[in-house]
């Protein structure tokens, strides 16, 4: 193995930005169903979660018509915008509502649509979540002369590429199941097609830093998944995860039970259940647990909790949650339509009515709303 870097021991105090204790939240049963992913006609299975009905957000839509004309724009004077185009042709996607999936492969069952809405949702993300960490990539102290990184589940390769630029040195690689990354990339980085709960590729020994960002609901084994991350590490090398929660909460009540924000996180807490993929992976500290079951050492975390929508009076929350409303209001179909559709049988036609209105909620700055995000990382030792 070529010039194994003798990291330092991880000295990152974990910090939790915004007070407050993490939402347990409930903690249904796991009854793996994927059948259910296939039965694309099946209609309004029962929840275990309580998702209000179709006809609730009719109904709130009848008596308030929606005005979406006053709405602000979202984004900030320093607006980012990813310009990556997309294009591909190499696989046949699925297709649900006119909506592009990717296409079955191995183990893979991935809830978002792979198509250019919400891979734009998916770079705006990354704007979001950069600023969140004041610009930082990685929160596991790396040094500076590693020589083989990976980012499992890469999306448009967005975190991939700005890594790459900050370790030119580095040779990185990132890996999804959809081939949806530009081709104009930094020449240390390039992408390969691989599903991460299949047996990896890698040979052992070989990464120094393994980084995986926004995997969940695709994962039914996260310790078995770290535990390729740990057989491919170099001794000393870094496993960093980094996942949000699906549920939109606020501290002081404006996100009450019956608002469209509340119910966001029950289509994919309920679709994770039939999915055998959890959702809970941050409420159930699954990141952390699983890399000590893995082997994992100086296990360390951080957690925040990321507004949604421009609420805030802090300047840089603020920014933050415009950035995470332009992000779902770029695309709330991409994100939920396959949780909400197949998973729980409501037609393109409900969907709408209850995007609408949590469009109307993001917009109305009267909703003190925020999901949180934890990133966990930790050495696999000498
Ligand atoms: C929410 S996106 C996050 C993308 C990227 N990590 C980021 O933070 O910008 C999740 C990505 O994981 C990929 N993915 C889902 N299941 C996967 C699997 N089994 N193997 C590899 N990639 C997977 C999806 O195709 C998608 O691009």
């Amino acid at each position: 193995m070529t010039d194994q870097a003798k990291l330092e021991s991880a000295g990152e105090t974990a910090r939790e930005t915004v007070t407050g204790d993490n939402n347990p939240g409930t903690s249904p049963e796991r009854t793996p169903d994927t059948a259910a992913v296939d039965n694309h006609e099946q209609s309004n299975p029962a929840t275990t979660t309580g998702i209000l009905g179709p006809q609730h957000w009719a109904q709130i839509a009848e008596e308030n018509p929606f005005d979406d004309n006053d709405a602000d724009s979202a984004l900030g004077d320093d607006a980012a915008s990813s310009t990556a185009s997309i294009t591909s042709t190499i696989l046949n996607y699925r297709t649900i509502h006119g909506r592009t999936y990717h296409s079955d492969r191995g183990n893979a069952q991935y809830w978002a649509s792979n198509d250019g809405p919400q891979n734009e949702a998916m770079d705006i993300i990354h704007h979001s979540l950069t600023l969140s960490t004041d610009g930082k990539l990685h929160l596991a102290p790396l040094k500076k002369d590693i020589k083989n990184a990976i980012d499992i589940g890469t999306g448009t390769g967005i975190w991939a590429i700005d890594f790459a630029d900050e370790y030119p040195n580095t040779t990185v690689i990132g890996t999804d199941i959809s081939p949806i990354q530009p081709s104009w990339v930094p020449p240390n980085l390039t992408f390969e097609i691989e599903d991460c709960t299949m047996p990896w590729t890698f040979r052992p020994e070989t990464a120094d830093y393994i980084h995986m960002r926004w995997l969940v609901g695709s994962v039914a084994d996260w310790t078995a998944l770290f535990k390729e991350a740990y057989k491919t590490l170099e001794p000393g090398g870094y496993l960093e995860s980094c996942e949000a929660s699906c549920y939109m909460e606020s501290d002081d009540g404006t996100v009450d039970e019956k608002s469209a924000m509340n119910q966001w996180g029950k289509f994919f807490v309920e679709g994770g259940i039939k999915l055998g993929r959890t959702f809970l992976v941050v409420e159930e500290g699954v990141q952390r647990q699983a890399m000590e079951e893995a082997g994992f050492v100086d296990i360390e975390e951080w957690n925040f909790k990321n507004p949604i929508g421009g609420w805030s009076k802090d300047p840089k929350l603020k920014e933050m949650g415009r950035y995470v409303q332009a992000a779902l209001e770029q695309d709330i179909e991409g994100r939920v339509l396959f949780m909400a559709s197949v998973m729980v049988g409501w037609s393109k036609e409900e969907l709408q009515v209850y995007a609408a209105q949590l469009r109307r909620e993001m917009r109305s700055g009267k909703k003190h709303a925020y999901y949180r995000q934890k990133a966990v990382w930790g050495r696999k030792p000498e």
